[in-house]
């Protein structure tokens, strides 16, 4: 299943980078750029992730996971920007 349409990133990414060793949330969206566009699929791959990385025994989830939809949603300066690059120059 797509979890974020942005990016076309599936659940299946997200648990495969999870159980490869992705330490953080923010390292995955620095992997994937899942969540780092429009943002609406945050909640979902956040709860995915955290899943999938309890799953390999080496990760506890942290207090905000499960938190109610709507809840803030932090995306690194660097994710934000993830598109600046690409967009040329206007003269
Ligand atoms: S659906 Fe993931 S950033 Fe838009």
């Amino acid at each position: 299943m797509i979890i974020c349409i942005c990016h076309r990133v599936s659940d299946r990414d997200i648990a495969r980078a999870a159980q490869a060793g992705c330490a953080s949330f923010d390292e995955l969206q620095f992997e994937l750029s899942v969540a780092t566009c429009c943002g609406k699929c945050h909640d979902c791959a956040h709860e995915v992730f955290h899943r999938h990385a309890a799953q390999r025994g080496t990760h506890a989830p942290p207090a905000e996971c499960g938190s109610p939809a709507g809840s803030a949603r932090v995306i690194p300066i660097a994710a934000r920007h993830h598109h600046a690059a690409t967009v040329p120059a206007v003269a």
